[in-house]
């Protein structure tokens, strides 16, 4: 069906404004206010900023893409439950700017013999002449995973309402010696200086994880380049694996079929619930990858995030010149739950990426537009915080909120020594909670709080001395977090690259009723967690700053604001209105 004119406009004035100056006379908007209103917004877990879908299960963010100047997010979505299950779909929705939303009619559903299970994940590529195409996974019959492409039916359409599966589906089928349970979830393609197209396909051989390199001149023809680009033993099974460059010495993103001295590449791969990357170097041609630092399968190897957050996507952001970052952050409560709310699942707030200064890691940091939900603002400057203290931060929403704080260690040389067994960052955080004091820590911020700080989420550091340098601990602490039981609370911890002799630790906390997502360092350590507080909710949630070491530490600045809700529009529920017109 084509789109009405006055939707467009509608569009525009709900996402382009903010919901603040609108006219409401405008027919139109009090027509979208009233679409925004068919979710039960009272249940306490459901948050107000980040992605979530009307009702039902949701899982890995797809083909992620702008186009025409709209952001379009594809997710994996089940229409039946709040669960995981066959027949799952390409869910549908876009933007102006990453923030606000519009649902739109599920764009892949299981139809043909090469998708009749499920849709499964996969990435959209723009080929040249600006040609949206999605390769995405199909299970058919015999669940076997086979990747099949799908076109735009009308590109003149800028919300790409509808897609037309290609008729010679499946493009690419599990090779002799791969298990057809084992090969999904194609990446965005990157075009070589061959005229090539490349993709690389998740799997695994006997628990050896790889990325299963394909290469094709009309993105219609696909065979199987001799090796993986890259496998490494005892990884298990690959998923949404994603294979793009950075820029060495900018923060802005480039695409992804960039391949030149100026760029490092990052192959990311989901497996054991994280997402864990590597930066190194790609020989096109050769179809090799080296990474700088392998996958050793231990803590320390480098992850986008320390708590929850899998299944990631990222795409390139012509207009603002940058990568942005999603990824499925899951429920940490039960399936009995999810039945009961009714829903499962978030995508993260979007982040952009780029190779830290040290060229040893990542950067991650949410996208500048959320900072436009910002409303009540809070500042503190230069308040020294004793050891054993609390100080509230008031007048703000505290279950909807988005705080940085940057503190200064005055007493740097204070600090505990750090015991050469203390390798593992999680169980350091976890044997000692944010209740057992230190000397330098733990100081940060209790989240999500009752005012009698029995339910709490406490976001804090640890510093440690060494022979020659500090050491830089950043733990999430769940295991006050909620008085209800049957609840994941397990405490995450990573160290912070950073030299506290040379930089103050700061922290940023977006805090949204249900979930903490923390970025230590300014980005280089991300956090996040899901929590479900039974008493700290709506304006019985509290937000505090802590120093529970024994030494004292100063706040040099603290911002901190309520949040506005994001404006989530229902398109299906405004059909019978623009019929109406
Ligand atoms: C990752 C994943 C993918 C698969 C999709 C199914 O969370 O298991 O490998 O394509 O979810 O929804």
């Amino acid at each position: 069906m084509e789109m009405p004119a006055i939707f467009l406009v509608g569009l525009f004035c709900v996402l382009f404004n903010d919901g603040t100056e609108v006219d409401a006379s405008q027919p139109e908007f009090q027509n979208f206010q009233s679409c925004n209103l068919m979710v039960n917004e009272s249940q306490p877990y459901r948050t107000s900023y980040h992605f979530q879908p009307p009702k039902n299960w949701l899982n890995d963010p797809n083909g992620p893409m702008l186009y025409k100047g709209l952001y379009h997010l594809f997710y994996q979505y089940n229409p039946n439950s709040a669960l995981f299950g066959d027949g799952m779909v390409w869910a549908h929705s876009v933007s102006y700017d990453l923030i606000n939303w519009v649902h739109l009619n599920h764009a892949l559903h299981p139809t043909e013999p090469f998708d009749i299970k499920s849709c499964w994940s996969g990435s959209v590529t723009i080929l040249p002449g600006n040609k949206p195409v999605i390769l995405y996974t199909g299970i058919d019959a015999n669940n076997t995973q086979v990747q099949n492409l799908a076109m735009p039916k009308n590109l003149s359409d800028p919300l790409l309402k509808e897609w037309i599966k290609f008729s010679q589906n499946p493009v690419i089928t599990p090779p002799i010696g791969i298990e057809g349970d084992h090969f999904r979830d194609p990446t965005t393609a990157w075009l070589g200086a061959d005229g090539k197209w490349n993709v690389i396909i998740g799997s695994s051989i006997n628990d050896q994880g790889m990325a299963i390199l394909y290469q094709s001149d009309d993105f219609v023809n696909w065979s199987r380049y001799q090796d993986p680009l890259y496998s490494k033993e005892k990884t298990g099974m690959w998923e949404c694996p994603d294979f793009f460059p950075v820029s060495v010495n900018s923060t802005n993103g480039v695409d992804t079929s960039v391949i030149n001295p100026g760029v490092k590449h990052v192959m990311k791969a989901s497996f054991n619930s994280h997402d864990y990357y590597m930066i190194g170097t790609y020989v096109p041609g050769m179809e090799k990858y080296i990474p700088d630092t392998d996958f050793t399968g231990s803590n320390t190897d480098l992850r986008y995030d320390y708590g929850k957050f899998y299944a990631s996507k990222t795409f390139f952001d012509s207009v603002k010149d940058r990568r942005i970052l999603w990824g499925w952050i899951n429920e940490s409560d039960s399936a009995e739950d999810d039945i009961n709310k009714g829903w499962s699942g978030l995508q993260s707030i979007p982040r952009q990426v780029w190779l830290d200064r040290s060229g040893s890691q990542l950067v991650l940091w949410p996208v500048e537009e959320i900072n436009k939900l910002h409303d009540k603002q809070v500042s503190i400057q230069h308040k020294k915080l004793d050891g054993g203290s609390v100080l509230e931060i008031p007048d703000i929403t505290a279950s909807q909120a988005d705080v940085e704080v940057l503190f200064e260690l005055p007493e740097l040389e204070e600090a505990e020594l750090l015991n050469s067994t203390w390798v593992d960052p999680q169980k350091m955080c976890t044997d000692a909670n944010a209740a057992v004091r230190g000397r330098l820590g733990p100081f940060g911020l209790l989240a999500l709080a009752t005012e009698d700080l029995t339910e709490q989420t406490a976001i804090f550091f640890r510093i440690f001395r060494g022979h020659n340098a500090y050491t830089v601990l950043m733990c999430s602490d769940q295991s006050r977090s909620s008085l209800k039981e049957k609840v994941d609370k397990t405490t995450y911890g990573a160290f912070v690259n950073i030299d506290p002799q040379h930089e103050k630790i700061s922290l940023r906390s977006l805090i949204d009723h249900s979930i903490i997502e923390s970025f230590g360092g300014e980005g280089r350590t991300c956090i996040s967690s899901r929590v479900y507080p039974q008493l700290a909710v709506h304006k019985e949630a509290h937000l505090y700053v802590f120093n529970n070491g024994t030494q004292s530490i100063t706040i040099s600045k603290l911002n901190a604001w309520g949040m506005s809700k994001a404006q989530f529009i229902y398109e299906e529920n405004c059909f019978s209105y623009k019929a109406s017109q």
